[in-house]
């Protein structure tokens, strides 16, 4: 199947990238991150669209609304603690790549869980704002 449209979806405080711990997360902004990874879906010749929000439940509801042909997802805190979301994601069928800015199993045991691993395509960590592109670029490249 062709893989034409993707979806990317932010978890809680990713909207505070650009101030939120520069350390582990980088100086980009979240509109900065949306911004390049449009022009390179363009470049992929891919559809893109962009979804955030604090809220699991509001994150379960999109999901749920979702008609795309692959999700690429950081859940950020939600990815140590939501079964709602893994439920989602397996419930819609749709392949995704899970991504994380900075590398979780190099920082608190805590952020060694997910609960979205073992059913992901494959997962990004610490590559920091790299991993989104190499995500996208991942999934053009199934289309050939
Ligand atoms: C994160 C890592 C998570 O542990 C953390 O809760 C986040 C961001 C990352 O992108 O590195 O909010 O997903």
């Amino acid at each position: 199947m062709k893989i034409k449209n993707i979806t990317i979806i932010h978890g809680p405080n990713l909207n505070l990238l650009g101030q939120r711990e520069p350390n582990h997360y980088g100086n980009l902004t979240l509109d900065d991150i949306d911004d390049a990874l449009s022009k390179e879906a363009n470049k992929l010749n891919l559809d893109i669209d962009f979804y955030q929000s604090n809220s699991e439940s509001e994150i379960v509801n999109r999901i749920q609304s979702l008609k795309s042909d692959f999700i690429i997802i950081n859940p950020a805190a939600y990815t140590h603690s939501s079964v709602a979301i893994r439920d989602a994601l397996a419930a819609m069928e749709i392949p995704f790549i899970e991504v994380h800015i900075s590398n979780v199993f190099s920082r608190e045991d805590f952020r060694k869980q997910s609960f979205f691993s073992d059913i992901a395509v494959g997962v990004i960590s610490g590559l920091g704002t790299e991993g989104y592109f190499a995500a996208l670029n991942f999934v053009a490249k199934l289309n050939k």
